[in-house]
């Protein structure tokens, strides 16, 4: 389902990613983990269209992002959901109106005419309204972003991005900045809304035992490539001295700080 192939992205002559290969497992939970800086939110823009490569091919269920147009591109986002880092709520609209948003923009093509108005509102308000009772947050369907926690915040942006049942969906380091047990809630609903949904789930993180807890299987980007793929054990039991530098989170090693 998504495939990235010798992909290089260069900003300002600094190489970010270099020949990066991967082939993400279909249905299941893919924890890529890496520095600050090494490139994983680009390499997650590279897989929804946002950034181009310099060279390389993303693949998404065998379509070539170099070879569609911009409609073909929108098209083909619809089987995406994302959680951005730093949740990207719209700040103007309340929790219910934030995890609507994508069900209206879809209704709208879905059900265009004008007697389809009450059928569509309805159900805009059913899925809504179960979509954040998955998540805990009932009772907050009328608060604004800025009335809400930093944790509520991450729970109504993972609502919305799974609104529209989505086979394809991308976290970028949704824990950060959140406290051990909200972390948790967060990292449970990960894994119980992909092992219910069953989509292809790609998460951002720079935190091990999260990884551990919730990756199918781990990837490691360093310098630019994934230099590791493989489940929790061959993480733990690794000899590669990067790994085991950023898996122990040591000082000394061949890591430069
Ligand atoms: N649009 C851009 N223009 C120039 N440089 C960029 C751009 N986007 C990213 N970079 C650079 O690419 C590198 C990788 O950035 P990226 O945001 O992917 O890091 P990251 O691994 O997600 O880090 P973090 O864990 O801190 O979020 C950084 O050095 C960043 O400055
Ligand atoms: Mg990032």
């Amino acid at each position: 389902m998504v495939v990235l192939e010798n992909i290089c992205k260069s900003f300002d002559g600094a190489e970010v990613l270099k020949n990066l290969n991967i082939n993400f497992d279909d249905k299941k939970i893919t924890v890529v983990i890496g520095r600050s800086g090494c490139g994983k939110t680009i390499m997650l823009k590279h897989i929804l269209g946002l950034v181009k490569p310099d060279s390389g091919r993303v693949l998404i269920d065998g379509v070539d992002l170099n070879a569609i147009d911009r409609k073909e591109l929108n098209e083909l986002r619809k089987k995406f959901g994302m959680v951005f880092q730093g949740g990207a709520l719209f700040d103007s609209l309340n929790i219910f109106e934030n995890v609507a948003f994508p069900l209206r923009q879809h209704f709208k093509t879905v059900f265009p005419l004008k007697q389809h108005a009450e059928l569509r509102e309805s159900e805009i308000k059913k899925r809504v309204l179960l979509k954040l009772d998955e998540v805990g947050l009932r009772n907050s369907e009328y608060k604004m972003p800025a009335e809400i926690s930093g944790g509520m915040m991450k729970r109504v942006a993972v609502a919305r991005a799974l609104i529209l049942e989505p086979e394809i969906v991308l976290f970028d380091e949704p824990t950060t900045g959140l406290d051990p047990i909200m972390s948790d809630v967060i990292n449970n609903l990960i894994i119980s809304t992909q092992r219910k949904f069953k989509h292809t789930c790609i998460v951002i993180s720079h935190n091990i035992a999260e990884a551990y807890k919730i990756g199918d299987s781990i990837a490691m980007l360093y310098d630019g490539a994934i230099i590791e793929i493989g489940d929790v054990e061959v993480f733990k039991h690794s000899e590669n001295p990067i790994i085991r530098q950023f898996v122990s989170g040591s000082m000394t090693g061949p890591i430069a700080i």
